[in-house]
């Protein structure tokens, strides 16, 4: 059989560059859009630019510039290297951002699938089309969540995801097209962008115990997540698209956990009480909370045999050894350095708008 092409979008992404890494392995030609940026960061993905020349034409390993609000640039990618397999991973993927970017947050995650799935139509090839769906979908939908949960957004982000879910179920059933969908839960590591709260945890431990933070500020912490792997999750997508029809599947651990445990379960790694750091502010409230995710992903586990490898508690540990090590630390060490960091003064005055966590619970 010829090697396949890939075509992945947002390739330097936390996601891009897991599935880059998969798809490489299995012997995949990738291709991949990253976007102009006055600075560019293609952080995640310079190892494998480091790997591959990319001034060979038959490098496995190349960027290319798109923009999913720039229909030319879409299409210039997918005729440039005629792709078996497109996913679709670019998008403004930070759900509480999206209450302030609400237009470019719909451009990008509803219209930008919009414009790749109307150009593999227009091609008439039989590329297989990947969308990354999200649980965000689920919005106010209680818990456990599967494929037949009621789609209730509750962010602009939510609205635009489901916008694309159903764009990509319309190719499939209006023209055929191998478009499915995978609705993600929330999948982390150590590569996660550093506003999402995960991340922002596993850093701030980090700075705190360096002394180079004192508190570290977040929003509601009584918000539930199902929260896995990326990397686990990249293994799920690739089976999705290699399936012999196309359909739509929930990727998840079927575990869920607080905010509050998170913090509870991270700042225990370096034995320190997160009560005595981090403060709510209400600037990092939502306009409406999406309360508790948890996925159902028996259909997944049936049909494709996926299921995650890497746990809850092991995804911490992962988070915080990274960054810690981005420090020069290692679990012990820092465990040594927060000895000193762990009866801090209670008495300081905060802002009115500040509430300490240990006062507020
Ligand atoms: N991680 C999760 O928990 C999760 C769960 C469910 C679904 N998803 C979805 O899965 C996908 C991958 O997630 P991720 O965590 O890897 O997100 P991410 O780290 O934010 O990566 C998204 C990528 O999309 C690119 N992008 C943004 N706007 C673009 C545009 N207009 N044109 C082209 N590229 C653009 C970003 O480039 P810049 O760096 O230039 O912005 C970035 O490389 C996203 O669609 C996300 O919404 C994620």
């Amino acid at each position: 059989m010829s090697k396949k092409t890939a075509l992945i979008t947002g390739i330097a992404g936390q996601d891009g560059s897991y599935l880059a890494e998969l798809l490489l392995s299995k012997g995949y030609t990738v291709r991949g859009t990253v976007r102009r940026a006055s600075y560019p960061h293609t952080e995640r993905v310079d190892h494998l630019l480091k790997a591959y020349d990319e001034r060979d034409p038959q490098c496995p390993f190349k960027l290319m510039y798109a923009d999913l609000t720039d229909v030319s640039s879409v299409r210039n990618a997918i005729e440039e290297c005629q792709p078996d397999e497109v996913y679709n991973l670019a998008a403004q993927s930070h759900v509480g951002i999206s209450f302030i970017t609400g237009e470019s947050t719909l451009e990008i995650n509803a219209l930008g699938p919009y414009r790749i799935l109307d150009t593999l139509r227009r091609t008439g090839a039989k590329t297989r089309y990947y969308q990354a769906s999200s649980s965000e979908m689920f919005g106010a939908s209680p818990p456990p969540q599967n494929e037949s949960t009621p789609f209730l957004p509750q962010s602009p982000y939510g609205v635009s995801k489901t916008t694309a879910f159903y764009l990509t179920r319309v190719h499939r059933v209006a023209y055929g097209m191998f478009a499915c969908n995978g609705i993600l839960f929330n999948h982390e590591s150590p590569r996660r962008g550093l506003n999402f709260v995960t991340r922002k945890i596993t850093r701030g431990i980090a700075s705190i115990v360096t002394g180079e933070m004192q508190t570290l500020a977040l929003g509601n912490l009584d918000a539930k997540r199902d929260w896995g792997f990326a990397g686990d999750y990249m293994e799920a997508i690739w089976r999705i698209v290699q399936h012999h029809e196309p359909d739509d599947f929930v990727i998840a651990t079927e575990d869920t956990h607080s905010i509050r445990d998170f913090l509870k379960d991270t700042f225990s790694l370096v034995d320190l009480d997160w009560n005595d750091f981090v403060m709510c502010e209400d600037r990092y409230k939502r306009p409406a909370e999406v309360p508790a995710l948890l996925g159902d992903a028996s259909k997944a586990r049936r049909i494709l045999g996926w299921k995650p490898k890497t746990t809850y508690r092991e995804l911490c540990q992962m988070m915080l050894e990274s960054d810690l090590r981005a420090k020069g630390l290692t679990m012990e060490s820092a465990r040594v350095l927060a000895q000193k960091l762990r009866k801090p003064s209670r008495t300081r005055a905060y802002p009115a708008n500040v509430v300490p966590m240990a006062k507020a619970s």
